[in-house]
């Protein structure tokens, strides 16, 4: 098992559970309501650390209820907090997100006026102590800083980086990740239609020795360093309960399997059948010790 630091965001999720997808300005009574732990990073890390791994996430919160709040739901799904940085005054990203019954679909508000975290407070960490590195891209100008600063302080740990959304300068981040992670919304942002044609565009601005790119129902596909294309298809699902997460179930799946030594295509199929998983289930609850059984 690995000791993994996860830098990105914590939020606290509130989720209301819809037979539909509203209508602008309807009044819909929802089906249920729960409070989750969110954020790709803290997504992660969560069913990283129920893996078994000592995962550490590294992201700012406020000090305001919902901030302890989801430091307690981080601390009980077993993730290290130490490494959290406290923003005095600061209030915790919210995200309020309609997750469909009818087709598992997930659509997110999010709410965020909190300090994005620094590369101080990251470069104080005891990074010498860490076996992985996963980063989500944003706030690229302190996360370059924080790569940078990491650079003379490891060895061969791997770097994992995942590009969700397009944002101003990230394509800074491509030559930096030993493992890059780019997801199919990036793609659309950026006219590619298909993951073989944004693999085409981001292998010459890479080292990685892993760029993955996860399609939703269609599977990933992956190129290796040495220029071995890779697509695996997705797990089967016949019903889709709920899709929030999946892509940070996706990765999760990976890091792990990296973490353990397994191949690129093995790492794949599994990051597949972890995201496949998420979505045939509501929430998280028991799908950590799910993907174990399955894939013992
Ligand atoms: C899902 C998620 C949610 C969070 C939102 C943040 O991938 O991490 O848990 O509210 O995205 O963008």
């Amino acid at each position: 098992m690995a000791r993994i630091l996860l830098t990105g965001i914590a939020v606290l999720d509130i989720i209301n559970r819809v037979p539909h997808y509203p209508q602008e300005d309807e009044e819909l009574r929802a089906i249920g309501q729960r409070r989750s732990l969110g954020g790709n990073a803290a997504n992660t890390a969560a069913l990283l650390a129920e893996l078994g791994h000592e995962a550490w996430l590294c992201a700012t919160l406020g000090d305001d209820p919902a901030s302890v709040e989801i430091e307690h739901r981080l601390q009980a799904r077993s993730v290290n907090t130490q490494a959290l940085q406290h923003v005095a005054d600061g209030q915790a990203p919210t995200s309020f997100v309609t997750l469909n019954a009818a087709n598992g679909s997930r659509t997110i508000v999010h709410w965020r006026d909190l300090p994005e975290l620094s590369a101080t407070h990251f470069l104080d960490l005891p990074l010498e102590q860490f076996d992985a590195f996963h980063f989500e891209g944003r706030n690229v100008d302190e996360l370059i800083r924080m790569l940078q600063g990491l650079e003379g302080r490891r060895v061969d740990q791997p770097v994992s980086i995942e590009i969700e959304k397009p944002r101003p300068g990230i394509e800074a981040l491509f030559p930096l990740a030993d493992v890059l992670i780019v997801s199919r919304a990036f793609a659309r942002a950026r006219g590619f239609d298909t993951a073989p044609a944004l693999l085409d565009w981001l292998a010459p601005q890479s080292r990685a020795a892993l760029i993955v790119v996860p399609w939703g129902e269609a599977g990933a596909w992956a190129r290796t360093r040495e220029g071995r294309a890779l697509h695996e298809p997705a797990l089967a699902v016949d019903s889709v309960v709920d899709t929030l997460g999946a892509g940070d179930s996706f990765n999760a799946g990976l890091l792990d399997a990296l973490a353990g030594g397994a191949s690129a295509e093995e790492a794949v199929q599994r990051a597949n059948r972890l995201a496949g998983l998420k979505v045939r289930q509501e929430g998280f609850a028991g799908l950590a010790a799910r993907f174990r059984e399955e894939t013992a």
